[in-house]
């Protein structure tokens, strides 16, 4: 291992290289060793270097138990595990190299007054956690060390499992006994692990539902002040109920940690696959809750302009479902002149301005309609509309509106048919007014 020199002649104890490897500088550090991000000279891509500073036994490492497992972890290529690419032994020290990820771990989400996740990225991440861990698992590859700091956030908030069974390979063991103190942290074991049973998926499948949990409260399933009383209360008391700790949570979430969290292994989820399919149901049943959430609150605020005022509630639904709702940012266009297109449009927030030759004809807003011209002749726009501030507008097409009921399109033309007597006495007023 290289040491940087410095000019005053004295050696710094900042190593500048190990193995084949340039190390740029340290970024992280745990219970048994620095992390560097490093740099491969040969294949030229930036790593991160684990290097072990104590406990690990060099000899140990030589053996079959660092190569074994780091040949095992190095097996894995999944999109949400970090590749181990190396291993090696030098001097004293042994090192894993593996991908470097430009992120951050999961533990600034995990804390009681940090920012919560929002619940929609915190089921990608379940999902994709589950994933990787059938991907493992599938190749007999245990994690052992499911917590927030082995799992990773790209800066694009992708999530990448690391340290697969990385216990073993540094020499601490992830069972608790005489290395009781050299653990990093408890809070995330499984009975059967604290048991020191044999393990099995289920049981990285029981701290994946404890990192979770946490995401969701902020705080972990248990939180007891020593060790002694952490670990009897993993063994023996139920998970509190998340839908108690967080009301605003849909049921569903709940019960699928809950059923992480079991004591008995064999009624959790049995494998990453199953608890991927449980989530990936989910999200079909919440994208329709939130759908029908959106649909009552559009019927509401449409209720609400003055355009629907004639409407009765079941018109304005059957509206809902021949249109769309549309946002536009300030400066963007709804309609351009000259554009054959037969939809027109009911502002619901905010403003905008019809313009003909760049010149300003009239200002919309909240509640005005616009683009009736076009659908009622089928011309050319005879003007740009431009929204000024964001726009949330009901953009209803021509042969959609076609399929509602003759009632529904004959309030249409009732309203059409006054908005259009409004402004045309606008303009005589207007002309009149001219000298
Ligand atoms: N592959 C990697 N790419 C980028 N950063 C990493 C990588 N691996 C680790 N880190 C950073 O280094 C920090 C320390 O990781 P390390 O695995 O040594 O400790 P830990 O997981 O917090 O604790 P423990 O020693 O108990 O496993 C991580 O929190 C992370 O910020
Ligand atoms: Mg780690």
């Amino acid at each position: 291992m290289g040491e940087q020199e410095h000019s005053a002649g004295r050696r710094a104890a900042a190593p500048t290289q190990i193995g084949k490897y340039e190390l740029l500088g340290e970024i992280g550090r745990g219970a048994c060793g620095v992390v560097f991000k490093g740099f491969d000279p040969f294949l030229q891509r930036e790593v991160a270097l684990k290097v072990a500073l104590h406990g690990a036994d060099p000899e140990r490492a030589r053996g079959r138990g660092f190569f074994a497992e780091a040949r095992a972890a190095g097996l894995l290529q999944h999109p949400h595990i970090v590749a181990l690419y190396d291993a090696g032994v030098e001097a004293e020290l042994s090192y894993l190299v593996m991908e470097y990820v430009d992120g951050h771990t999961l533990q600034p989400l995990c804390r009681p007054a940090g920012p919560r996740a929002p619940l929609a990225q915190i089921l990608d991440i379940a999902f994709k956690s589950a994933k990787a861990l059938d991907y493992a698992h599938g190749r007999g590859v245990l994690h052992r060390d499911i917590k927030p700091s082995n799992i990773m956030l790209t800066r694009d908030g992708v999530p990448k499992l690391m340290d697969f069974s990385i216990a073993e390979i540094t020499g601490r063991s992830a069972v608790p006994g005489e290395a009781r103190g050299v653990l990093g942290s408890p809070l995330y074991m499984s009975p059967e692990q604290i048991r020191r049973e044999r393990l099995g998926p289920a049981s990285d499948l029981y701290s994946l539902g404890a990192v979770l949990f946490q995401l969701l409260a902020g705080v972990p399933p248990f939180q007891e002040p020593d060790i002694p009383r952490l670990f009897r209360a993993i063994r023996h008391t139920p998970a509190p109920r998340l839908c108690e700790l967080k009301p605003e949570l849909p049921v569903a979430v709940s019960e699928i940690i809950e059923r992480l969290l079991l004591k008995d292994p064999a009624q959790r989820f049995q494998s990453g696959r199953e608890l991927a399919s449980t989530l990936s149901r989910l999200f079909d049943r919440l994208r329709v809750a939130d759908r029908q959430v959106s649909r009552r609150e559009s019927h509401d605020s449409l209720r609400r302009l003055r355009f629907f005022s004639a409407f009765s509630d079941e018109e304005i639904d059957e509206i809902l479902g021949a249109s769309q709702m549309v946002t536009y940012s300030p400066g963007e266009a709804l309609i351009r002149e000259g554009e054959i297109d037969t939809a027109f449009f009911i502002m619901a927030l905010g403003r905008a301005e019809i313009r003909k030759r760049g010149k300003l004809l009239h200002l919309l807003d909240k509640g005005d309609c616009v683009g009736e011209i076009g659908f009622l002749s089928t011309h050319k726009r005879t003007a740009t509309v431009i929204a000024t501030t964001r726009v949330l507008a009901l953009k209803v097409n021509a042969s959609r509106l076609e399929q509602t009921t003759r009632d529904c399109q004959l309030r249409f033309y009732k309203v059409f048919a006054e908005t259009l007597i409004y402004r045309l006495s606008i303009a005589s007023a207007r002309l009149s007014a001219q000298p």
